[in-house]
């Protein structure tokens, strides 16, 4: 891929395209990272709730793995974690700093402790913020990479501002202090284009990359994915509720709406707390269902975590693809031809 679209924030890290892959518990493993490193575009490990230091090591093994298979090396990559889970396993932080990745991200963050110890490592810091003063902080704090994170976005994150608007709020407040990398709901190469014209130093794309071949996400989650259109997605935290993970009520997920999300999502706070439902419904029992259904995959239960933009998602392809063909789109709107 020639570098049409380099931003100067890009062209610094010799990526070929101004595209990082969002860090997705569950879908950006080792193997995914390093074939969208390969593309020309920074790949990212993810570790969300059911992260481990453990399952982190194997991805990082994995990531070494497929590097080698393609005799490549040194290209850019990072390993995204989330705030609260460093909190619970500071093990996670150690392993992503052992590994030396170029980027680390710690998204959903209040306090920035870790951001010292990545820089002594001598990677970037970066950070997923919701509003303007949370990007303030975060530049305050020593952060290397703003990710503007809009309520577009698939996953958790905190659904305030829309994508444009906060991208614009944010780049009006940093004022260059720091590169502004831009997520939510980016889909095409025109989604790309509006973002990079905006002033991004990049975007950040979850949901466009989530069904490529090279990811961990299971059959089942893709065929759900590839159905869905962009008016079939919410945010809720009843999944969360359900299954008692501490994720903070602010980070809701925004997921292809199913049966689960349906039922309970005005009555997210009997899911949390009690045994017996308003309904009658065996609580108990529901949770089982649900560890089960998380286990196997059954979507009826547990949704799949996805962005607005999920509606152009209509085939499962290896990134390079992907990649290759938002570059090229985006180039051609923001009139830079090939080879230029
Ligand atoms: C399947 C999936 C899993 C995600 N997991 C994480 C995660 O583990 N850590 C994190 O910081 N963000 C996570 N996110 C949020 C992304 O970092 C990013 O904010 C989002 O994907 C951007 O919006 P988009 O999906 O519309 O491109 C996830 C997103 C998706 C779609």
């Amino acid at each position: 891929m020639s570098a049409v679209l380099s931003t100067p924030w890009s062209a610094s890290l010799g990526l070929a395209t101004p595209i990082v892959s969002a860090p997705m518990g569950g879908v950006a493993g080792g193997r995914f990272a390093s074939a969208v490193s390969r593309a020309g575009a920074l790949g990212m490990i993810g570790m969300g709730s059911a992260g481990s230091a453990a399952k982190l090591a194997a991805q990082l093994a994995e990531f070494e793995r497929d590097r080698a298979r393609h005799g490549r090396v040194g290209e850019p990559c990072g390993v995204g974690l989330v705030h609260w889970g460093i909190e619970r396993d500071p093990a996670l932080l150690d392993v992503a700093i052992g590994a030396g990745p170029s980027l680390i991200s710690v998204s959903f963050a209040e306090r920035f402790e870790w951001v010292d110890r990545v820089h002594a490592a001598g990677s970037l810091a970066a950070t997923q913020v919701a509003t303007a003063a949370e990007a303030l902080t975060a530049a305050d704090a020593g952060v290397d990479v703003i990710v503007a994170r809009g309520s577009d976005g698939g996953g958790h994150g905190d659904p305030r501002i829309g994508t444009l608007a906060l991208l614009d709020a944010v780049l009006d407040v940093i004022d260059a202090r720091a590169p502004v990398l831009a997520a939510g709901g980016i889909g095409s190469g025109r989604s790309l284009a509006a973002v990079l014209a905006a002033g991004a130093a990049g975007a950040w794309i979850g949901t466009a990359l989530s069904a490529s071949t090279e990811t961990l996400t299971p059959p089942a989650a893709i065929e759900v994915l590839l159905a869905a259109t962009g008016d079939d997605t919410v945010t809720t935290c009843a999944l969360d509720a359900a299954l008692g993970l501490p994720w903070p009520e602010r980070f809701p997920e925004r997921v292809i709406r199913n049966d689960l999300v349906d039922t309970w999502q005005g009555r997210v706070e009997e899911l949390r707390t009690a045994t017996a439902a308003s309904d009658g419904t065996d609580l108990v029992a529901l949770r089982a269902a649900i560890f089960a259904a998380n286990r196997d995959g059954d979507h009826a239960l547990v949704p799949v975590d996805a962005g607005q933009g999920v509606g152009l998602l209509r085939e499962s392809r290896p990134v390079a693809e992907v990649l290759d063909e938002f570059t090229r789109a985006a180039a051609a709107l923001l009139g830079r031809p090939p080879g230029a």
